[in-house]
């Protein structure tokens, strides 16, 4: 049956609006109340509306892991079943009846003889469980207030074949025919006038079902929106819309009111991940418009996106897409030969890599593969460059970013860049490409100038008042301003404190001071998560005495990397019990775990070497495991502690090699553990940990904790919304009350000790060298490594003149005797004089304990405020 509930049939000229809705939408009751609220009014106003909803947040990550083999299947599923009862619990519904057919379903899919094959119709079925749960929840839910139908997408959105797919894009990542008749509009008039319906998934051409790829469910909404020739298609998400540039990079980035369908075409395609770039189409074709809305805020005026409003020509947007690898290729014999340009090209096809941009000259040819449209391993591109050395001479340039500026006549636009110009002139650019649109100048340079440059060319493009015919019409509030708005973002502590600050600095610098205040209120919101039973301070990050003692009255046991870490925690705090205490070396010697172990600490492998050589150190001891789930993530590259890259953990094919030996010691498992990396914000990331561990630890049976980890982000800018702990809390009880039996522990660095601390340094000279504005300060990469290495950005103030407008843009420079040896680059600050002092936020983690006597200069100071 296709309509299960609804209002009577009738026939009317109503429009319909279709209202979208994604996985952290619909992940909680206050969320449905907002969904019924906006669909309560757009009927009151005499629309019909279409609720189009994704799975819950994290749900199809959890379907998709059932796809992949060598899961624990039993527990995943039950993992599954207890989030959905969960969520019906919330909402108050019998989940039982909303869902026990899915349920079924998803039983019967683990037993059809196709899963054996992982058939991608299997796939296909398996995966659209997630939206027909949600929505099957959300009606169960909302029909309590409002008389709404649910229907199933696969009725009606049909997916249709295209030349060139392969099966894989067929039924996993397909296109909708976009053609209704009136007849199809009819019937779906028929159904009633407030419906909720699925996204991601469509009817595939045998019948079976076929999903929409990523971001899939603005793709659904879009594609109902056309067919039904909607007044608008709303997509409702947890940002206020597009920006000007990525928020995260530039606080000034200004909110889009306004732009056209190709323009937003554009943007979504060439970096920012707010809207699909594949649900843009259907909505142009259809004359339909798109609005994108923030959930949270209601209010704001979101991004409209519609037919070109005509208007003066300018940027509207700078975006920047990152992991791009130029393949250059040199040819002398280039010059006039017929069938070059082919020969190259046959050999990108053979390779399955699709090239994105092209630059060329008589004599070279570069061009870029983005890693989103192809799997650019380092395989796959030594055997290309095989191939076409036989051609040419190939260099790889990589990582490499492209910066584009997007905006309608950007022809026109050309003298007015200059200063644009010649601010890459001082980079290198390795490829610039204008494309025949007009909507679109894209410039490849080196991975981490983008990001660095992204502050610069959006104050010169956008902000710089050129663009003052915009203002209002395409140009809505800053992001900054927005933040600024939402009382969660408090000023630093440091700024209340400048004067005892410049005092202490006038002690001497380069000197770290701490705020044990903020230590403790970041360990109270963390441990006032219900589903925590134990949270450790990683003390790598910070190991100030003053501070492990802070946090050990709070209750923080303490995680050690190192010997000389458990020797300095026993020696900070004098009453520390070992039970407290988790030993997760890497690579470390044997005597430093005989050393823990003497010292009564839990102690965690991370491969099954130690119990193969030193079998005799852990005969009959009880020990926790680190694995490797296959993935990592963090700030950087070099942060990043999971997958095949990274050194750390135990592969999960190895775990049944790493039990027998540990059953043939009588070594028995009783916690698991894994840390994938350091600065992750989306708070998903914990959930995802905890089903991979629960479900190892079903398997593995003796385990009583699991350990998620740390990681927690920071964001760099005050001006970012900082990390969701509510969030994080949320998905971790939602999880718990699937595995109640397992103690659940986390232990974050950053995120206790980042914001409590400060750099202080003097300003020692101040120099420009061909246009180049220098601030030198008497602390660099000696004293903090972070930015040097990698590239991490610390907001840096001139303390003396806290007040005072900026007036200088200068890179902020260290005293030592490398070029990257850089804090800041391009910062705006005050006249700066010999002697003030710049204070760099941010740096209670991984500053002082990272530092270094290089070129022979002293270890900064560091204090610490406890009042
Ligand atoms: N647990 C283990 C096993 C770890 O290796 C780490 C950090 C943590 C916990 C704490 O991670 P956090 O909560 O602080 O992100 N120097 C880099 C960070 C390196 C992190 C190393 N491991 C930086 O400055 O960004």
């Amino acid at each position: 049956m296709t309509l299960q509930a609804g209002a009577a049939p009738h026939a009317d000229a109503r429009q319909w609006v279709v209202l979208k809705f994604g996985g952290t939408s619909v992940a909680s009751r206050a969320r449905w109340d907002t969904i019924a609220a906006l669909a309560a009014a757009r009927r009151g106003a005499g629309q019909r509306v279409l609720v189009v909803v994704s799975a819950l947040a994290g749900v199809t990550n959890a379907l998709q892991a059932l796809v992949e083999p060598g899961g624990d299947v039993p527990a995943q599923v039950q993992a599954l079943r207890q989030r959905h009862l969960a969520a019906a619990t919330e909402l108050g519904v019998d989940g039982d009846a909303a869902l026990g057919m899915h349920f079924d379903t998803l039983q019967a899919l683990l037993r059809d003889p196709r899963a054996a094959t992982r058939a991608l119709a299997w796939q296909a079925e398996l995966l659209a469980l997630g939206e027909l749960m949600s929505s099957a929840l959300g009606h169960a839910y909302l029909s309590m207030a409002l008389p709404i139908g649910w229907c199933d997408a696969r009725e009606w959105l049909q997916a249709t074949p295209l030349p060139h797919q392969t099966e894989w894009a067929a039924r996993l990542s397909a296109s909708c025919a976009l053609a209704a008749d009136r007849e199809w509009r009819a019937r779906f008039d028929a159904l009633g006038d407030l419906l909720i319906t699925q996204g991601f998934i469509a009817r595939a051409a045998d019948g079976g079902t076929a999903l929409l790829g990523r971001g899939g469910s603005d793709t659904s909404a879009a594609c109902f929106g056309a067919l039904l020739r909607a007044s608008c298609v709303e997509i409702w998400t947890d940002v206020p819309g597009m920006f000007s540039a990525n928020p995260r990079r530039v606080p000034e980035a200004r909110l889009l009111t306004n732009i056209d369908y190709d323009e937003a075409q554009e943007i979504a395609t060439t970096g920012a991940k707010v809207l699909h770039p594949r649900c843009i189409a259907p909505c142009r074709e259809a004359r339909v418009p798109i609005r994108i809305c923030d959930t949270a805020h209601p209010d704001l005026p979101g991004t409209r996106i519609g037919a070109a409003a005509g208007g003066a020509p300018g940027v509207k947007a700078i975006s920047t897409r990152r992991g791009l690898v130029l393949v250059s290729m040199e040819s002398v014999g280039m010059w006039q030969q017929v069938g070059f340009l082919a020969d190259v090209f046959e050999q990108f096809k053979r390779h399955g890599l699709s090239v994105d941009m092209i630059g060329s000259s008589e004599t070279n040819v570069t061009v870029s593969l983005d890693p989103s449209d192809n799997l650019v391993s380092s395989n796959v591109l030594e055997a290309l460059c095989t191939d076409l050395a036989q051609v040419c001479r190939v260099r790889v340039i990589a990582p490499c970013s492209a910066v584009t500026l997007v905006g309608r006549g950007m022809r026109s636009m050309l003298h007015r860049l200059s200063d644009v110009l010649a601010e890459f002139g001082r980079e290198r650019v390795h490829l610039i490409s204008q494309s025949s649109n007009d909507l679109n100048l894209t410039f490849v340079v080196d991975e981490d100038l983008a990001d660095e440059m992204l502050p610069r060319l959006h104050e010169l493009l956008i902000e710089a008042g050129a663009m003052a015919v915009h203002e209002g019409e395409v140009f809505g509030p800053s992001w900054r301003a927005l933040a600024a708005s939402a009382p969660e973002i408090a000023a630093p502590w440091w700024r209340a404190r400048a004067d005892l600050l410049l005092a202490e600095a006038a002690r001497g610098t380069p000197c770290y001071v701490y705020d044990l205040a903020t230590v403790r209120a970041r360990a109270a919101a963390l441990s006032a998560l219900p589903a925590l039973d134990r949270c450790l301070y990683a003390l790598k990050a910070n190991p100030q005495p003053a501070l492990l003692r802070a946090l050990h009255a709070l209750g923080f046991g303490m995680e050690c990397v190192s010997a000389g870490e458990l020797a300095h925690a026993f020696d900070s705090i004098r009453d520390l019990d070992p039970a407290r205490v988790l030993f997760t070396p890497s690579f470390a010697p044997r005597a430093e775990y005989a050393d823990a172990l003497q010292r009564g600490v839990w102690v965690t492998l991370d491969s099954a070497w130690p119990l193969r050589q030193w079998p005799e150190l852990f005969r009959g001891r009880a020990l926790w495991l680190r694995v490797d789930p296959g993935f990592g993530r963090g700030h950087h590259e070099k942060v990043r502690t999971g997958g095949r890259g990274a050194k750390f953990g135990l592969a999960v094919a190895d775990l049944p090699e790493f039990l027998a030996l540990a059953r043939a010691l009588d070594v028995r498992i009783h916690g698991l553990h894994a840390h994938l990396g350091s600065g992750i914000g989306d708070p998903a990331h914990w959930g995802e940990v905890l089903l991979q561990l629960a479900s190892l630890a079903e398997r593995i049976g003796t385990v009583v904790a699991l350990d998620l980890g740390g990681g927690i982000g920071v964001p760099a800018d005050p001006a970012q919304a900082p990390f969701d702990l509510a969030a994080l809390g949320t998905r971790l009880a939602e999880l718990k009350s699937a595995y109640p039996h397992y103690a659940l522990w986390m232990e974050p660095g950053r995120f206790l000790a980042a914001e409590a601390g400060v750099l202080l340094l003097a300003a020692t000279q101040v120099v420009a060298k061909e246009g180049v504005l220098r601030i030198g300060v008497d602390g660099g990469m000696n004293a903090l490594l972070r930015p040097a290495l990698y590239n991490a950005w610390h907001e840096i103030v001139n303390l003396t003149r806290i007040d005072e407008a900026p007036a200088l843009l200068a890179d902020v420079v260290g005293p030592v005797c490398e070029s990257g040896d850089v804090l800041g680059r391009r910062r705006r600050l005050p006249q700066t004089a010999e002697g003030d002092v710049l204070l760099v936020a941010n740096a209670g983690a991984y500053g002082a304990v990272m530092a270094s006597t290089y070129n022979l200069r002293a270890l900064p100071r560091e204090v610490v405020l406890d009042d």
